[in-house]
């Protein structure tokens, strides 16, 4: 009997080490917490973004093309394109760029919400004007950025981007955090006919997608459709939230969204402070569908303090 009972204990130990061996095994392999998510291929890649920049019909110019861009998808997160800009004065005031050899068929509106992160704007402005002129689209960069003390409303920024960027003429948007860097050149920086989560894997979680839901970091979107989710809500003072607020609005609205196929939706995310998290995030998530008709792009305020042209973005300066 006590030999049995020893046996038995015996056995547990060599149960629960087995465990926790597949355990280990397990987490060693990342891959194993992605969760798997329906994409566009490479090859359908172009056809699902939308031609905005028509050329006046009298233009004659030649369209620019991106088929040799989706096709090698070029690695571009390498230090020469992180540590200097390339070619500066190809750049137009207020950070806007279109080349001059063809006729762009991507116009977008880059929307960066920012407050007080001036290493990461700085690497964020060289980077990403190397990387968006490689691509040959009509680009401009608008930092929406808050000037008062309250908690980051990075969500109302993204409102406030909006107005701006119907102020400029764009019909596309990218809403884009700071702190992620496109890593492949074919994430091409134009609107898909569905609004697209662009940053499908980010190196702080080991490249892959936490949750299917997930909608935040870099998303396109038109401006005909951000006005049909009558935008994003005001209400979300501080980190978390507005992400899933911001796909419930679409769920409600029944738009769906899209995401290009793995690596071109790879992004490296710079080094950041935690920030202080949204303790009412939680309660209003729950009301997030009911509220979407009356609480957002139609009850924004804000208070525009200045639109300066710098030479690598336009300054928007507001106080929410
Ligand atoms: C196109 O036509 C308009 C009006 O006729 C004219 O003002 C403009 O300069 C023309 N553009 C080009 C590129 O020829
Ligand atoms: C607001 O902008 C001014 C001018 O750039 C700056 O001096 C001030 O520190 C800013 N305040 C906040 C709270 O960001």
């Amino acid at each position: 009997m006590l030999k049995q009972l020893k046996a038995r204990k015996w056995n547990n130990t060599t149960v629960v080490c087995i465990i926790l061996l597949i355990f280990f095994i397990y987490t060693i392999f990342p891959s194993n917490f992605a969760t798997h998510y329906p994409y566009i291929s490479k090859d359908d890649l172009i056809s699902s973004l939308v031609v905005n920049n028509l050329p006046k019909s009298n233009d004659t110019q030649e369209f620019c093309k991106y088929q040799d861009l989706v096709r090698n998808n070029e690695y571009f997160y390498v230090s020469e394109n992180i540590e200097k800009i390339h070619e500066p004065e190809d750049i137009n005031a207020g950070g806007e760029f279109f080349p001059l050899d063809c006729q762009a068929v991507y116009r977008t509106a880059v929307i960066v919400p920012y407050r007080n992160r001036e290493s990461q704007l700085e690497t964020f402005l060289i980077y990403m004007h190397n990387y968006l002129r490689r691509q040959r689209i009509h680009y401009r960069i608008f930092v929406i950025e808050q000037n008062d003390s309250k908690p980051f409303n990075r969500a109302k920024l993204f409102n406030i981007g909006s107005v701006i960027a119907k102020r400029f003429n764009y019909n596309c948007m990218i809403l884009h955090d700071v702190d992620l860097l496109p890593m492949y050149l074919g994430q091409l920086y134009g609107c898909t006919t569905l609004p697209r989560h662009m940053c499908a894997g980010v190196s702080d979680f080991r490249y892959n997608l936490l949750y299917k839901e997930l909608f935040g970091g870099v998303v396109s979107i038109t401006l005909d459709q951000f006005n049909q989710i009558n935008g994003l809500s005001n209400l979300y003072e501080g980190w978390g939230g507005e992400d899933d607020d911001f796909f419930a609005r679409l769920e409600a609205t029944k738009i769906p969204i899209c995401r290009f196929a793995p690596p071109f939706n790879i992004y490296y995310m710079l080094p950041h402070k935690k920030e202080t998290p949204n303790s009412n995030r939680r309660n209003l998530l729950v009301n997030a569908v009911q509220r979407h008709r009356y609480e957002g792009l139609n009850t924004l305020n804000f208070k525009e303090k200045a639109v300066e042209i710098k030479t690598l973005f336009t300054r928007v300066l507001v106080d929410t």
